[in-house]
């Protein structure tokens, strides 16, 4: 039994292989090396560089490697490139996903883990949303991830086929062991932006709007550490192979923290004062976004073990003052 993780050399792809090898699965993993890194995975997992859109590389992959799940992370991930070239996000997102199913159905790989996010919700309407809450995305990026969805459901009714859809709050830290993390140059997230701050990398950090419908007037999101939404997919994967049925889940915590309080959690961990601007809204932001989450406890039987932001910002600290290491060599 072989996993084949699809962008496994990226940010939370590595922090899957790893918790795969950690118990001794055998892993392939096809990245095109685009965004992710080949150092980031164990030496343990094959690493095969190519597009998952190659029909007959996912042919030979299938045929020769004995997989029988597929644990699909590769595409584009950033909001505004995806409002800017849309074309870009359905093509790699969407279009290659479907040679991905294709060539499962083809082979008869039954279980299949999916990486979409609570980008498909849009502005929710209800603040925890649960998953059946309207799908209204607004950006190309989280339409390109619901259509994947849907092929997904269909091909399930269709097929002797199940999968696990899981939609991605806030995903921050890394490897409580230091092993991978969030190494992607220029991200945006804010907590990856904060620790950057700290460390001189940039000037300051920019509040991107004070003025929301939120309690202190930032922005509000569900942060899960990225180790537990690694444990997340390892339980997903299980419960496929054990014959359950498809499922979509939400992945957070459940509770959202403000930017405002992302960066005193930060101040707090680094004992320094950040240079922070408070400055216009970012186009397209939701003031809220937090998970239900009683389906992913229920279905997955899924415990946290880093629900602590002090925690999850130390871990993104530590993988960046190793990466200026790394980057120094
Ligand atoms: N923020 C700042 N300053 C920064 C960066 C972020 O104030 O320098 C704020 C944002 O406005 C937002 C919060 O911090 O309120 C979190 O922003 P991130 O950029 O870290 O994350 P997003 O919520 O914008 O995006 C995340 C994922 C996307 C996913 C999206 C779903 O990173 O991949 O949620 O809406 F698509």
């Amino acid at each position: 039994m072989t996993v084949l993780v699809t962008g496994g050399c990226g940010y939370i792809g590595s922090h899957l292989v790893w918790a795969l090898a950690d118990r001794g699965e055998k892993v392939v993993v096809l990245d095109d090396l685009s965004t992710g890194f080949d150092w980031a995975i164990p030496p343990e997992a094959e690493l095969v560089r190519g597009d998952i859109g190659d029909r007959a590389l996912l042919d030979t992959l299938l045929e020769t490697r004995g997989v029988d799940a597929i644990v699909h992370f590769a595409g584009s991930i950033i909001v505004p490139e995806s409002v800017a070239d849309p074309l870009k996000y359905y093509g790699n997102n969407t279009v290659k996903s479907r040679e991905l199913i294709a060539a499962a159905v083809r082979h008869g790989v039954k279980a299949f883990v999916f990486s979409s996010t609570a980008a498909v919700y849009g502005e929710p309407e209800i603040v925890p949303a649960p998953e059946d809450a309207r799908l209204d995305p607004v950006s190309p990026y989280g339409s390109s991830k619901l259509m994947t969805e849907i092929m997904l459901r269909d091909v399930a009714r269709a097929h002797d086929f199940r999968y696990t859809a899981l939609r991605y709050f806030n995903v921050a830290g890394a490897d409580p062991k230091g092993r991978t993390g969030q190494s992607t140059k220029g991200a945006t997230h804010l907590i990856k932006v904060a620790c950057e701050a700290y460390l001189g990398l940039r000037p300051q950090i920019q509040i991107f709007g004070d003025d929301f419908d939120t309690p202190d007037g930032t922005g509000v999101r569900d942060y899960i550490h990225v180790a537990d939404l690694a444990d997340a997919h390892v339980l997903a994967l299980d419960r496929l192979r054990g014959g359950a049925p498809s499922l979509v889940a939400n992945c957070g915590y459940g509770r959202g923290f403000s930017v405002l309080e992302v960066l005193r959690s930060v101040e707090r961990v680094t004992g320094a004062a950040l240079p922070v601007l408070r400055g216009p809204r970012r186009a397209g932001d939701p003031a809220s976004l937090v998970a239900r989450v009683d389906r992913i406890h229920a279905e997955l039987d899924w415990r946290p073990k880093w629900d602590d932001l002090d925690t999850i910002v130390g871990h993104a600290l530590a993988w960046e003052k190793a990466l200026i290491t790394r980057n120094r060599v």
